[in-house]
């Protein structure tokens, strides 16, 4: 049977560790030009109905390191805009002889939906506001090999939670590793169903990230954002950017993360950014790693 990675709320811990674990092997192989041993060589599409950068060419990056063969497909320029349903666009991919899948969609449950009819190996790229499980995967190993473990760390997540798949693929698999998850922000970017997900809320910047072992920033998804969420941005810079006056409540040697896109000067400013204990780039180069180990495993999945 096939396996989908749709979502890190439904992985167990086993499955997380030894994606982790893989990922990291298969980034000492590319860096010291070893041989990757990866099976038959695949066909994949990579879907990506809404935009993308880091995300779309870590995959390319991936499939590339794994001898599979690519083919990009993007709503604008399809038959999507004679009126192809999603269905119907991922049966007529399949039925084209594409082995496996990567999509990405704006619609939050688009990736359950569409692992579904394609009903063969498949990753999630992110969809919505609800999961972005190879992001997480990718933060995990980077917290990992910046502070050496990935477990009984003080993880703040902060900003705009309520629009962010990768708060809550991030708050599942760091609470599901024994970590303790914070959420951070103003009133009206936490979700009201935060008694659902593993974490404490901190409607207070000092008081979320006082003692973290990693500050978490998301971007402020403004493109998301109903009129009158936020009175203003730079109200929410005051209360609630990183940089290093906010940093002083973190732990001494606490590392800074962003999924990126940032908004260099609103949720993060150009200082933190760049600083030594920015994890920033580490994350971007990590993507490449962990979609390896993410494709790897779906299609393995294949012979068990
Ligand atoms: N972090 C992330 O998903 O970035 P992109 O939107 O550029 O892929």
């Amino acid at each position: 049977m096939s396996r989908q990675l749709t979502a890190i709320r439904h992985l167990d811990t086993d499955t997380i560790r030894a994606l982790i674990d893989d990922a990291g092997k298969l980034k000492e192989s590319v860096v010291s030009g070893k041989e990757i041993r990866s099976g038959k060589a695949r066909s994949i599409g990579l879907l990506f109905f809404e935009n993308s950068t880091r995300t779309r060419v870590s995959f390319e990056q991936a499939a590339s390191h794994l001898g599979y063969r690519v083919v990009n497909f993007s709503g604008s320029g399809s038959s999507l805009s004679k009126g192809e349903s999603l269905k119907d666009t991922i049966l007529t991919l399949k039925n084209e002889g594409l082995e496996g899948l990567v999509m990405r969609h704006k619609a939050s449950g688009s990736a359950a939906l569409g692992a579904s009819y394609f009903g063969g190996p498949f990753v999630s790229a992110g969809d919505g506001q609800h999961e972005h499980p190879t992001q997480a995967l990718g933060d995990a190993l980077t917290i990992k090999e910046r502070l050496g473990k990935v477990e009984g760390l003080k993880i703040a997540i902060v900003g705009d939670v309520l629009h962010s798949r990768v708060a809550r693929s991030n708050a599942w698999l760091l609470s599901k590793l024994g970590n303790e998850v914070r959420f951070v922000g103003p009133r009206s970017l936490i979700p009201a169903y935060t008694a659902k997900l593993p974490g404490e809320v901190h409607y207070d910047l000092r008081s979320g990230i006082a003692g973290a072992d990693v500050v978490m920033c998301l971007r402020l998804q403004r493109e998301r954002m109903e009129d009158g969420r936020l009175s203003s941005t730079g109200e929410f810079s005051r209360n609630y950017q990183i940089n290093r006056v906010s940093m002083r409540a973190a732990h001494p040697d606490a590392i800074i993360m962003h999924p990126g896109p940032i908004n260099r000067g609103i949720e993060l400013d150009d200082l933190a950014a760049d600083a030594p204990n920015s994890a920033i780039l580490d994350q971007v180069a990590n993507g490449v790693f962990v979609r390896m180990a993410a494709l790897k495993w779906v299609f393995e999945g294949e012979k068990a």
